[in-house]
C-alpha cells in the first residue's frame, strides 16, 4: 500500500518531496492525481467538440484510470488486457474504443464478448478478421498523417494512405456490409506541429464525403493523440488550431451528430508524475594536481527502470538537484543507472555542482511511457509511488477517496 497526502491548499513539488522522502526511503515516484484532474478540467473548457479517450497504454497505473473513470473520462485500450482493466472499474463498454488496427483474434473476440463495439482498423486483412469474428463491430479507419516532427512517429506502422488505400478499404468494408462509422488518424507522440491536426482534420472531411458517396453515414471523427503533456499550458494554443479546423471543416450545423473523438495519453499523465531518486554511488576522476576533471553518479533509477524512452528517442532529460549547495564551481558530470549495462546512461557530459552520495536528484514530467515499460533487470524493485490529492480538487470533483489503493493520510 502506498501513501496519500491530502493537501489543503495547493502542491507545491520540493516541499512534496521532503515530505515523501520521509515515508519512502528508496526511489518513488510523486503522483500528484489534481494535475490528472485539472489536465480533463482544462480539455473539456478548450475543446468542448471532443471527447478524450484517455490512452491506457501511455501509464495504466491502477489509481490514474480510477480517477480518470470517476471524473467521466472514456478510453482509448490496445488489447484485451486494457479493456479487462477498464471495464474492471465498472466503466460502460460505450466509453471505450479498441484503438489498434492490428489486434490479436482473441482479443476481438474479448471485445466482442464484453461490448467493446468500436474498433479501429487500417487494412484488408483486419476487415476480413473483424468480418469473421464481430461482424456488427462498428468500425473506425484510421486514416495515415503524421508529422516528420514528432518524437516518435507512428506512421510507418500505422494507418492508410487517404488518398490511395482508405478509399479502397472503404468500398472493400461496404461490399462486405461491415459497419463503418468513421476516421481516425494519430499525428505522432511528442509533437508539437498542431498544424497537423488541421491538415489531417480536412483530408477526413473529404474521406466522410466519399464514404457518404457509397452509402455510409460517418458520426465519429477520432483526432487520435500526439498532444504535449508537460505543465506549460499548452491546450490553450493547440485547442485553438484544432477548434478552428473543426468549425471549418465539421461546423456545428452541418454535423450536429457527430462525435469527435481523440485518444490523448502523455497529456494527461506526463506532469502528473515526478521521479524521486538519489545517488548511492559515485567516482570522481581527477588529474595529476588532483584537480576533478570529471565525476560520474550512480543513481538507483535508470534506463531499464524508469528511463527507456532515453534510447527510443531523442528526448533530454532535466536533472534537478533537491537542496542546492549553491556553490559556483561546476563539473562535468555524467549520471548512470544501477545496472551493469553500460548503455544504462540518463545524462551524459552535463555541468553539475559536486554533489554526495545520498543527495537526491527529481526528475518532472516523468510520466508518459515510464511506468509501464519499466523492467525488474538486475533484480531491481519496481518504483514506489507516492500519491498527493489537493482538497479543493477532491471536494470540487465529490471525488470517493475510498476507491484509491492506497492509505488516505490527512497531512495537510
Ligand atoms: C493508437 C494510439 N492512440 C493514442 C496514443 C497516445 O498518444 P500520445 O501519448 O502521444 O497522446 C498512441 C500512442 O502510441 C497510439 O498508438
Amino acid at each position: 500500500m502506498s501513501k496519500v497526502f491530502k493537501f489543503l491548499s495547493h502542491f507545491h513539488l520540493e516541499k512534496s518531496i521532503e515530505r515523501s522522502l520521509k515515508v519512502v526511503n528508496d526511489s518513488h515516484y510523486i503522483c500528484n492525481l489534481s494535475d490528472v484532474i485539472r489536465k480533463y478540467e482544462d480539455w473539456k473548457t478548450h475543446l468542448p467538440r471532443v471527447r478524450p479517450h484517455y490512452a491506457v497504454k501511455c501509464n495504466d497505473n491502477i489509481n490514474v484510470l480510477k480517477t480518470l473513470a470517476s471524473i467521466g473520462c472514456s478510453f482509448d485500450c490496445a488489447s484485451a488486457g486494457e479493456i479487462e482493466k477498464i471495464l474492471s472499474l465498472n466503466v460502460n463498454p460505450e466509453r471505450i474504443i479498441f484503438a489498434n488496427t492490428t489486434k490479436f483474434a482473441k482479443h476481438i473476440e474479448f471485445a466482442e464478448q464484453n461490448q467493446v463495439n468500436i474498433m479501429t482498423f487500417d487494412n484488408e486483412d483486419e476487415l476480413y478478421k473483424i468480418l469473421k469474428i464481430h461482424p456488427s463491430a462498428n468500425l473506425v479507419l484510421r486514416i495515415r498523417y503524421s508529422s516528420d516532427k514528432a518524437i516518435y512517429k507512428l506512421g510507418k506502422k500505422f494507418g492508410s494512405l487517404p488518398n490511395t488505400e482508405a478509399p479502397e478499404l472503404l468500398k472493400l468494408a461496404k461490399s462486405l456490409n461491415l459497419n463503418v462509422i468513421g476516421i481516425s488518424f494519430h499525428i505522432g507522440s511528442s509533437c508539437e506541429d498542431y498544424e497537423v491536426y488541421c491538415g489531417a482534420i480536412a483530408i477526413s472531411r473529404v474521406l466522410f464525403q466519399f464514404a457518404a458517396d457509397i452509402g455510409y453515414n460517418f458520426r465519429i471523427l477520432d483526432i487520435g493523440g500526439g498532444f504535449p503533456g508537460d505543465n506549460f499550458n499548452r491546450v490553450k494554443e493547440f485547442s485553438c488550431m484544432i477548434n478552428n479546423a473543426l468549425n471549418q471543416n465539421f461546423p456545428l450545423n452541418e454535423f450536429p451528430n457527430l462525435e469527435i473523438l481523440s485518444e490523448p495519453g502523455r497529456y494527461f499523465v506526463e506532469s502528473a508524475f515526478t521521479l524521486v531518486t538519489q545517488i548511492h554511488s559515485r567516482k570522481i576522476t581527477r588529474d595529476a594536481d588532483g584537480k576533478i576533471v570529471d565525476v560520474m553518479y550512480y543513481l538507483n533509477e535508470g534506463v531499464y527502470s524508469n528511463f527507456l524512452f532515453i534510447p527510443l528517442g531523442p528526448e533530454e532529460v532535466i536533472p534537478k538537484i533537491l537542496s542546492h549547495k549553491r556553490t559556483n564551481e561546476q563539473f562535468r558530470s555524467t549520471i548512470w543507472g544501477p545496472t551493469c549495462d553500460s548503455t544504462d546512461k540518463i545524462c551524459e557530459d552535463i555541468k553539475l555542482e559536486l554533489l554526495e552520495i545520498g543527495d537526491v536528484i527529481y526528475f518532472t514530467n516523468m510520466g508518459a511511457y515510464t511506468i509501464p515499460l519499466s523492467t525488474s533487470f538486475n533484480g531491481f524493485p519496481t518504483t514506489k509511488i507516492v500519491y498527493f490529492l489537493e482538497e479543493n480538487v477532491v471536494d470540487s470533483n465529490k471525488l470517493n477517496t475510498e476507491m484509491f489503493d492506497f492509505n488516505f493520510i490527512n497531512d495537510a
